[in-house]
């Protein structure tokens, strides 16, 4: 028996031993020599390839603080963990990337480390970059070298509560969650809807928020698309599998690549953070990438995930909310819920207002909102916000109508999820 105990013993001491070998490695990258970037050759047609690229992955959205010059860093972004902030990507030597080479570049997007061999926290979607080939992070790179002005604004401290502010605590999450892996084709098949899997699953790293993540900000298998709640709490992103909330499966490819270029439609608009998205990056793909990406979304497997839907509250009319509909709502989205056209969609039968959590539609009403400017839309009508004018019980109400109006048939919101609504606020400010 005591020989089974330290035999147990040791075996244990082993494992931590080798544990920490691992970690320590994890920890301690190599460097990877400076050289001069804005010397590297590039051609014309590989830098603008790779100005089409960053658009796509949004390198812009997150790597310009509100208000700073573009790519200079400091974009806030927010994680249930603390801030972490974007780096400066613009050809500076000392504080951007002005002395990478395309081979320290191509490992922060495939590995997630930086040149001197630091570990990048995946706040950074390296985890989706992962997949992007060589040829075409290169390009990314001469554009960031050879188009975008050098600025040498120093990068801002991330604000992480601990542990998640240690490295040895990255190293482990790394190890327990990211494995760096290339692009698999599926070889069954089109060569159009492979080039949409490259793009929704690498660069435009959809995923990121339409995915359901553990507590500790990982993907779960089996959960991809499945809906998220946005880091703050004040969004969802909806599952791009279930068809009552964001499949898009029913819907035709020009459909779908419609939305994603102009981000209206008479079945939608895109709203807060997608909004965001399609005004920084899906409008500027091109017709064959946006097919290519509506062709893989649409074949996603769709699933009925588990959330319960209550039994819808049928017969009774919100009187309260009726009134307020009246006064605040319809001369926009019209008395019978129809919109108009594209300018303001139709609520009856939208989704955002009969989806299972509430958390879009109160926000909207809440905060309003802009459909993004588009070639499509270029001058988007505005929702104006209602915080100011409305209580959170004129909210409940009015949300109870319109989702109980027109043929819409989804349980009413009370004051209680308006309190979980807050709560929910609270638990991350
Ligand atoms: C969702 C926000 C977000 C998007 C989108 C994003 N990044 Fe970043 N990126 C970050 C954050 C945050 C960091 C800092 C990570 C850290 O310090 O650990 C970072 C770090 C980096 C680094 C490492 C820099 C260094 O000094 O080590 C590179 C390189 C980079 N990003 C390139 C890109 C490119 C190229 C794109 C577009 C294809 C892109 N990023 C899109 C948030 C983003
Ligand atoms: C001045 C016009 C205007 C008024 C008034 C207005 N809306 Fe809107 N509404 C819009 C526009 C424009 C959008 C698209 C916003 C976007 O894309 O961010 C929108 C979007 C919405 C959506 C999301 C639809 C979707 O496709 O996802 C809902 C739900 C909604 N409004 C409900 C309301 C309610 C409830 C009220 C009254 C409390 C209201 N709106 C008042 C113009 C208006
Ligand atoms: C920054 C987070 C974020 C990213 C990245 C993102 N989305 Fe979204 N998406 C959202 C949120 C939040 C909503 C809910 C608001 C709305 O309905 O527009 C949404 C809504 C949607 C919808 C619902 C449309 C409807 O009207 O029913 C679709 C489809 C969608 N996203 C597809 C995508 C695709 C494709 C990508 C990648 C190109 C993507 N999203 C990237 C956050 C994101």
């Amino acid at each position: 028996m005591r020989r089974v105990l330290l035999g147990l013993f040791g075996l244990t001491v082993l494992v931590i031993a080798a544990l920490t070998v691992i970690l320590f490695r994890e920890v301690n990258g190599s460097a990877i020599a400076a050289v001069d970037a804005t010397k590297i050759a590039s051609t014309p047609e590989q830098i603008e390839r790779g100005e089409y690229l960053a658009r796509i992955g949004n390198c812009a959205g997150c790597h310009t603080a509100r208000g700073g010059e573009a790519y200079a860093g400091g974009g806030a972004v927010d994680t249930p963990f603390g801030t972490v902030y974007a780096t400066n990507l613009t050809p500076d030597a000392s504080v951007g990337i002005g002395n990478w080479s395309t081979e320290s570049f191509y490992r922060a997007m495939h590995e997630g480390r930086s040149q001197d061999g630091r570990l990048l926290y995946p706040a950074f979607p390296y985890p989706h970059f992962s997949l992007t080939t060589r040829d075409d992070t290169d390009a990314i790179f001469s554009f960031l070298v050879h188009r975008v002005k050098p600025v040498s604004q120093r990068n801002t401290e991330h604000t992480l509560a601990f542990p998640y502010n240690n490295r040895y605590a990255l190293a482990a999450w790394r190890i327990l969650y990211f494995k760096p892996s290339p692009f698999q084709a599926d070889s069954a098949r089109s060569a159009q809807w492979n080039r949409g899997s490259y793009l929704v699953q690498g660069l435009a790293h959809c995923g990121a928020c339409h995915s359901t993540r553990n507590a500790l900000g990982a993907p779960i298998a089996g959960h991809t698309y499945d809906g998220a709640m946005m880091p703050l709490n004040d969004w969802y992103a909806p599952s791009l599998t279930d068809k009552r909330e964001a499949s898009v499966a029913d819907w035709p490819i020009e459909h779908i690549a419609r939305w994603l270029k102009d981000g209206t439609s008479p079945s939608g608009a895109a709203l807060g953070p997608m909004a965001e998205i399609v005004f920084q990056s899906t409008q500027y793909a091109t017709h064959a990438d946006l097919t290519a990406m509506s062709d893989y979304l649409k074949s996603l497997t769709v699933t009925s995930n588990d959330r319960a839907t209550p039994t819808p509250t049928t017969g009774t009319i919100n009187e309260a909310g009726k009134r307020i509909y009246k006064d605040r709502c319809a001369s926009c989205h019209g008395d019978e819920g129809k919109g108009k056209s594209d300018a303001f969609p139709a609520l009856a039968g939208n989704r955002t207002v009969l989806m299972a959590n509430p958390t879009n539609l109160i926000s909207l009403i809440l905060k309003g909102g802009f459909a993004p400017a588009t070639a499509g839309n270029p001058r988007p009508h505005g929702m104006p916000p209602f915080y100011h004018l409305l209580t959170d019980t004129d909210i409940a109400n009015v949300a109870s109508f319109v989702r109980s109006s027109w043929g819409n048939a989804a349980p009413a919101l009370t004051e209680l999820d308006m309190v979980k609504y807050r709560n929910a606020l609270e638990t991350v400010r």
